[in-house]
């Protein structure tokens, strides 16, 4: 969306900060990303619902086909609610407590990604107990470092996710004797926001290894899912508005080396959601201190976290006006100096009740929003495609 596409007049009687979606966009991102990896007739999409959960956004993806990936009981809820098919929900998540087991074993869920025996044996238990079993992946911990984010990197063996590869001929042999569980495949994730496409081969060269491994151990495989992590362009949000969808997905087609008929199962969330969603605030005070410039604006880390939590960037626009560009440190209203959005970033000039966009922030954004400072949780509005704004 360009600067001129957001709807200034009707934002004026909104109470600032709030999430605004694109619709369209998102409309346009699911259709590429099923065109792409529909050219495999085998190759399956989840979106991951911790990117984000608003209802709105998770009917919109349901309805456009994709199964869901959940990491908690709430989660699991909230994607049947949407209208996701229970038989294409998948719930990983190294801690899942007994309820949140017990609700995955009612509504029937697709699959349990099981991060440790010690899971397992709990999940066959209470399979058990409710007469059914449950299907399960293994959820291997690959050894690959991705070069993103320390913090959202996963699939090292020092990150506390899945069963070490080495281990999984035992683990897998475990879950082939327990009464309550049904084995069904392998599961891996190594991070997030990955655009080296060499992070996804080397993921895709290990998989080859251990389903070789398998094969010569005469142990099953099963389907693969290769979790999320592909990358967007937050440094320009509108030259690049869609993730490179094709790219990625030629990655595995080239890479992998499965057998004839396995099903390939992907867990995007960040490059469906993340495009379509800005953060939407107001200047409070355009603020001179003694070395910098500061526009102090009303939306802040509780409403965004990722530029505190991650010294994540995200794209700033002055939407209000169009004077000579300045330089600002833009900073949120929160108790912590680790409340900035950017530093020295360049804005068109500021005043006080200009509306300032926070690009690309549809994922981890609103999903990870918190009332500290007892702010108000934002609210969100929509642009649909025929009518701009649907406020
Ligand atoms: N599958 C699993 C098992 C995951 O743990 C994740 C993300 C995904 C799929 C989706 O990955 P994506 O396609 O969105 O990269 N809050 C952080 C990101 C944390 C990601 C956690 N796991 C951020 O704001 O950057």
């Amino acid at each position: 969306m360009i600067k001129g596409d957001f709807p200034l007049q009707e934002f004026g009687s909104l109470r600032t900060p709030f999430y605004y979606y694109d619709l369209g966009l998102l409309r346009r991102t699911l259709q590429r990303a099923l065109a792409e990896a529909g050219k495999s007739p085998l190759y399956r999409l989840h979106y991951a619902v911790k990117a984000n959960f608003n209802p709105v956004i998770l009917r919109e993806i349901a309805s456009a086909g994709l199964g869901a990936d959940c990491v908690s009981g709430g989660e699991v809820r909230a994607a049947l609610d949407a209208g996701f098919k229970p038989g294409d929900i998948v719930f990983a998540g190294v801690g899942k407590s007994d309820w949140e087991i017990k609700l995955g074993l009612e509504a029937g869920i697709g699959r349990f990604n099981v991060e440790s025996p010690e899971e397992l044996r709990v999940i066959s238990e209470l399979a058990c107990e409710a007469g059914v079993k449950a299907p399960v992946s293994i959820r291997v911990n690959p050894d690959i470092g991705a070069h993103t984010h320390a913090n959202i990197t996963t699939g090292l063996s020092e990150n506390k996710f899945g069963v070490n590869y080495e281990l999984l001929d035992d683990v897998l042999r475990e879950a082939m004797a327990l009464p309550g569980i049904e084995y069904r495949g392998l599961h891996f994730h190594i991070g997030s926001q990955i655009t080296d496409m060499a992070d996804f081969k080397a993921l895709c060269n290990r998989i080859n290894y251990l389903a070789g491994h398998l094969d010569r151990a005469g142990l099953p495989l099963g389907d693969i899912n290769v979790g999320g992590g592909l990358g967007i362009e937050y440094e320009h949000p509108n030259h690049l508005p869609i993730a490179d969808f094709a790219t990625y997905f030629e990655v595995f087609r080239n890479h992998l080396q499965l057998p004839e008929g396995t099903v390939v199962h992907f867990e995007p969330g960040r490059s469906i959601v993340a495009p379509c969603g800005t953060l939407i605030c107001r200047v409070l005070y355009v603020k001179q201190g003694t070395t910098r410039q500061f526009a102090i604006i009303d939306g802040s880390m509780t409403e965004l976290i990722r530029p505190a939590l991650y010294h994540a960037y995200h794209r700033i626009e002055n939407l209000s006006s169009s004077e000579d560009e300045d330089i600002y440190d833009v900073v949120g209203p929160v108790c912590e100096s680790s409340d900035v959005f950017g530093k020295a970033v360049s804005l068109d000039r500021c005043h006080r009740g200009d509306f300032i966009a926070v690009r690309s922030a549809g994922a981890y954004g609103e999903s990870m929003a918190s009332r500290y400072n007892l702010h108000e949780l934002p609210e969100a509005y929509f642009a649909t495609p025929r009518c701009r704004a649907a406020l």
